[in-house]
């Protein structure tokens, strides 16, 4: 039996959804789920309300998704206009930089006056409706502007996160055409400067993103670059004198808002896209409730808006609430490990949301950072990214929350658009390491490898057997890999790539990726791109990546390396392959581990065992399993001897 928190009744009294609401509603949500969802639409302004709901097919033949289809509205309206009236002076964005002497405000009146003049000022460039735009910005007001200015005009943003490198960024402006670019000179983590600019520069000397015509800088450092002319311009220049007035362009419901590139198990990065009215709804719905949001919350997710939960969850979804949002530009131990509960402190934070890795590294620099700061304003915690282990998250209610906090682990991914597993935390008691129960309208199942539907407490792979609004709704310019992906492995379902167990209580605990993708710090990895940054190298000839346990980060990343005939390994040619996967893909892509491999594991047929590679990885030779179908035995032998954990 795992330990239970049942929701304090104090809370409960207050809450938005208490036990008996849930109940009520997810029965509604699943048995009308037309019903429900037309209702939950009414959240929204529309300029043509839907009457059609939802048109969904999962058979792979014919597949299709779409919510509200004959309904139009424009996302950016929705989370500015409509609130000028009764909150057009109430703080939108608390802006915390890098340095805690940097603080500033938005108001939502101020917020709405900037993103029409950057919308015209896109338009002006020439940006129109489904053009791509790509955003590769610090956590600074200005990438919220800039999200909501595409929005604002129909321009498809895709936000490449400023810790990749060059090359992905390249590949990513590739896939999507985009016509402009908006970055920054530099950014500022840590007290360390980031060359986002020049790292632009660099990735539009490669093949294949002369789409780009041109780059907006926005000014943050002041730090010196290079200005190409016409192509560059300044970001203030151009806002200058810009018309503050834009009107909104009418957005049907499924015209694509936005792109953003995931990792999955083979080939680059895939652009799942989202589209507008029903990722909205979602994002709006499942913030208001998972986070019980009042009027006067201040609400602070740490993630940054180049991942899926800083456009749901810094951007969209708390805005189109009316919420106060801090963004925050940082890390958790700049200057000192006390930063996240001094920024509590500062702006009275309410609401807090991070992941299981920053409790985990904060958690081991003990309590007293904690201590030293009062967080008595915190009401809700959360986390997400990956499972949390019951010690981080007992620390995280303890010691930071003080047993006050109810603790929301919530359970989603880039494709669900919002939150699928999660506490309602005035209505669902918890059970630390457990997402807990499914939101309003989502239907999880459990099946076996065979894709037989579990019953009652089981584990397996999870699936979604039904749609919600959030839903991705292709992969940009590839809809094949899309029904490919996540439609063929379990026929009728959609596969979330997860493992999962169900317990008595129908409680739900994911158990990791059961596919080749690797979960660092809650970002996703693609073992495929690890592997081929790693052949890059002219002495390599094979590689094969496999995760492994890693304390702060969850996983890690465990290489290994096949080098051709002739070289041999060295410390400093193991240097040298790690800072090749760092220029390719970015710093979180490096190997934690490297491991020379005379051969690897293969099946007659040629194919990698990374079963066989994962438990080597995961220091446990005596659960190799079946090794007998492998061509050559032998070389299991080798790397168990030579494994790099024990
Ligand atoms: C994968 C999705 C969704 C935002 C962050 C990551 C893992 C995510 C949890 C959680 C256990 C979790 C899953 C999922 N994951 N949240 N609360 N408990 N695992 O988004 O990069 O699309 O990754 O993250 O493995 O499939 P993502």
């Amino acid at each position: 039996m795992s330990e239970i928190h049942p929701v304090d009744p104090a809370f409960a009294e207050k809450a938005r959804i208490r036990k008996d609401d849930y109940q009520r509603m997810y029965a509604e949500s699943v048995q009308d789920p037309d019903g429900f969802w037309k209702r939950m639409s009414e959240r929204l302004d529309w300029i043509t309300p839907p009457t059609k709901i939802k048109n969904v097919s999962y058979d792979p033949a014919n597949l299709h998704i779409r919510w509200y289809e004959d309904g139009q509205l424009n996302v950016a309206a929705n989370c500015l206009d409509r609130h000028l009236a009764e909150r057009g002076d109430k703080t939108a964005i608390i802006f915390e930089g890098d340095d805690p002497n940097e603080t500033r405000t938005l108001t939502y009146r101020q917020l709405y006056t900037e993103v029409c003049q950057f919308a015209n000022t896109l338009k002006n460039l020439g940006v129109e409706k489904g053009d791509r735009v790509v955003i590769y910005l610090p956590m600074i007001p200005e990438a919220a502007v800039a999200m909501l200015a595409c929005a604002r005009i129909g321009a498809i943003h895709s936000v490449v996160f400023g810790g990749f490198s060059p090359d992905s960024l390249a590949s990513r402006i590739a896939d999507s055409k985009a016509k402009l670019i908006i970055t920054a000179d530099e950014g500022l983590r840590g007290g360390k400067k980031i060359p986002l600019k020049g790292n632009v520069d660099e990735s539009l000397s490669r093949p294949g993103t002369n789409s780009v015509e041109t780059v907006i800088v926005v000014r943050r450092t002041g730090g010196a670059i290079h200005m190409q002319s016409p192509r560059d311009r300044w970001y203030h220049t151009l806002m200058e004198g810009q018309s503050t007035a834009c009107a909104p362009e009418p957005m049907n419901a499924e015209d694509p808002l936005f792109t953003l590139y995931t990792s999955g198990s083979t080939g680059l990065p895939k652009g799942v896209l989202h589209t507008s009215a029903g990722y909205l709804v979602y994002t709006s719905l499942t913030h208001e409730l998972t986070f019980d949001l009042r009027e006067d919350d201040i609400y602070w997710c740490t993630a940054d808006v180049g991942w899926i939960t800083g456009h749901s969850y810094v951007v969209y979804g708390p805005l189109a609430n009316g919420a106060t949002v801090v963004m925050f530009d940082g890390v958790p131990n700049y200057p000192d490990f006390s930063r996240f509960w001094q920024v509590v402190d500062k702006h009275k934070v309410t609401l807090f949301y991070t992941a299981p890795t920053a409790i985990r590294a904060l958690m081991r620099e003990g309590d007293a950072p904690v201590k030293a700061t009062s967080r008595k304003s915190l009401r809700i915690l959360g986390t997400v990214g990956e499972p949390i282990n019951p010690e981080a998250w007992n620390w995280y209610y303890r010691v930071v929350g003080e047993e006050r906090c109810p603790i929301v682990d919530t359970w989603w991914q880039t494709e669900t658009g919002g939150f699928l597993i999660t506490p309602l935390p005035g209505a669902i008691d918890l059970k630390p390491g457990s997402a807990t129960l499914p939101f309003f309208g989502i239907k999880p199942a459990i099946v076996d490898a065979e894709g037989k539907v579990q019953e009652g407490a089981c584990s397996g792979n999870l699936v979604i057997t039904d749609s919600w609004p959030g839903q991705m709704r292709t992969v940009y310019g590839d809809h094949q890999r899309f029904v490919d992906t996540y439609f063929k492995a379990y026929p009728g379902n959609y596969f979330t790539g997860d493992g999962a167990r169900r317990d008595e209580d129908g409680y739900y605990w994911i158990t990791g990726r059961v596919d080749d993708v690797i979960n660092v710090s809650g970002h996703r990895i693609g073992t495929a791109e690890v592997e081929s940054a790693l052949v890059a190298h002219p002495k390599v000839a094979e590689a094969a990546v496999v995760g492994c346990h890693h304390d702060i980060k969850g996983q890690g990343i465990y290489a290994f390396v096949t080098l051709n005939a002739g070289e041999t390994g060295s410390e400093e040619l193991k240097k040298e392959l790690v800072a090749g996967v760092r220029k390719e893909i970015g710093a979180i892509a490096a190997p934690d581990h490297l491991q020379w491999a005379p051969g690897l594991p293969k099946t007659r047929s040629g194919k990698i065992m990374r079963r066989i590679l994962r438990k080597i990885a995961e220091n446990a030779p005596d659960q190799l399993g079946d090794v007998s179908t492998l061509a050559d035995p032998g070389v299991v032998k080798n790397l168990v001897e030579k494994r790099l954990i024990k």
